[in-house]
């Protein structure tokens, strides 16, 4: 008989995972009630994680006691928060990222349009599709709102690297039938036929979202922006992307093209392009008129600001539309956006604030990069918070990630100072452990 010992069985452990750490976690909207209390902060909390779902969240003594079988991964003093949702980016520009030296309108032609138009290949396009999700990941980013280029596979390669990683992401074929390349070009039938296999064969489909995504009026001719708002009018439940108001240059653009619209805004007006669940990226520019359309009509916008300063955009009113309860998301807007980080996006944010004499509090900037952006896609329920029945995306941020920013957070008096110096310095580095649907990606 041999004398060697079975090994040691593996710890019991139930179906569940307890991630212990600090926790913030909205109680309120930061844009209507006090930023500093609008949040709950345990600084020794657990999440409880089952079938790739939130089941409790509380005090870690409570909840370690309530799953003893439970397993534990423990993140010490670090922060744990719904994973980041970047509410307007562009997968296939991941390649042009800091670009230099170009406006929108020579940037678009210069830069973007050329590599847009390699992504009819599919191979190609799916190299991409996995660089920017596991760039998005890197940086605590858990879903995203992607528009692809106008060919189906950039479409279906983004949706299918996004299958692969569990994450929750919403894309689009760009519909773009003048301006552009002839490469890139479709045509109103073929912009709406495209979209329409496309809504049937991924909107839902796992956690997969469609969004119906006209480029922007410039590149699309009137047709063209009739039958996406007919094809809007027929899948309501789908988000409808563009672009609104991002560059003077555009706007007179815009004004050319359509004469006798009285604004940008009025163009999507006339084509039933506005409305719950429209995303409008960008939205600087604005005429009083089209801020009190956006807030009646309850559309989005989508606040990019490392592209606003990166291509010479201008200063977004952050505090003036979310206090006329226009719902806001925060984004990098990559490639036009300098940084795959939503937590550059938040600093950015920050000092447009600045500029505009209306400081966002870390409140505004956390809620606008999760909560905020989860309610602008009409996801929340799904992603965002940590509210019991939501998706398992959470992040571990660590607020100590370098010097710099370890010496400034040692002196905070509460988390909203201690979160404030990563929000402004901190990148990847600060960003420990990352899971989407409840496993563990990083
Ligand atoms: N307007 C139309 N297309 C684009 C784009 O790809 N990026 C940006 N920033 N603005 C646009
Ligand atoms: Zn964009």
């Amino acid at each position: 008989m041999s004398s060697a010992k079975p090994p040691a069985p593996a710890p019991a452990h139930g179906p569940e995972t307890l991630l212990l750490g600090q926790i913030v976690d909205f109680t309120a909207d930061p844009f209507t009630s006090p930023p500093e209390s609008a949040a709950r902060h345990l600084s020794r909390g657990g999440i409880l994680l089952r079938g790739g779902r939130i089941v409790e969240i509380g005090p870690a003594s409570q909840l370690t006691q309530a799953y003893p079988s439970a397993r534990r991964v423990d993140y010490g003093a670090a922060l744990l928060l719904p994973g980041f949702i970047d509410a307007h980016c562009h997968t296939p520009q991941t390649g042009i990222i800091a670009s230099w030296g170009k406006r929108l309108i020579d940037w678009l032609n210069g830069y973007t349009f050329p590599e847009e138009c390699r992504f009819g290949d599919p191979v190609y396009a799916a190299t991409i599709a996995g660089r920017h999700l596991d760039l998005a990941l890197a940086h605590g980013t858990t879903s995203l709102s992607s528009f692809c280029t106008s060919h189906p596979e950039s479409v279906t390669a983004l949706f299918q690297a996004a299958q692969a990683r569990g994450m929750a992401v919403v894309a689009g074929k760009v519909a773009m039938d003048r301006n552009g390349p002839p490469d890139l070009l479709d045509t109103p039938q073929r912009a709406y036929d495209e979209s329409a296999a496309l809504i049937k064969g991924w909107h839902r489909q796992g956690r997969a979202r469609y969004a119906i995504t006209p480029r922007f009026a410039p590149t699309s001719t009137p047709e063209q922006l009739e039958v996406m708002g007919a094809l809007w009018a027929e899948h309501p439940d789908c988000p409808m992307q563009t672009h609104l108001s991002e560059q003077i240059e555009e706007l007179a653009w815009v004004a050319d093209l359509f004469p006798k619209d009285e604004d940008y805004l009025a163009v999507y007006e006339r084509f039933g392009l506005v409305g719950p669940g429209a995303l409008f990226g960008h939205a600087i520019h604005l005429t009083a008129r089209e801020r009190a359309r956006l807030a009646e009509s309850g559309s989005a916008v989508v606040h990019c600001p490392t592209s606003n300063t990166f291509i010479g955009s201008g200063v977004f009113d952050a505090m003036g539309l979310a206090h006329q309860r226009i719902p806001i998301g925060l984004a990098t807007d990559t490639g036009g956006g300098s940084s795959f980080s939503m937590l550059r996006s938040m600093a950015s944010a920050y000092e447009m604030s600045q500029l505009n004499g209306a400081p966002l509090h870390p409140a505004h900037l956390l809620w606008l990069a999760t909560a905020g952006a989860a309610k602008a896609l009409r996801m929340e329920g799904e992603i965002g918070t940590l509210e019991p029945g939501t998706a398992a995306d959470v992040i571990a941020l660590n607020l100590a990630s370098t010097p710099a920013i370890a010496q400034r957070a040692a002196r905070a008096e509460d988390i909203w100072e201690a979160l404030f110096p990563t929000m402004m310095m901190g990148d990847d580095r600060a960003v420990k452990a990352v899971w989407v649907a409840g496993v563990n990606r990083r």
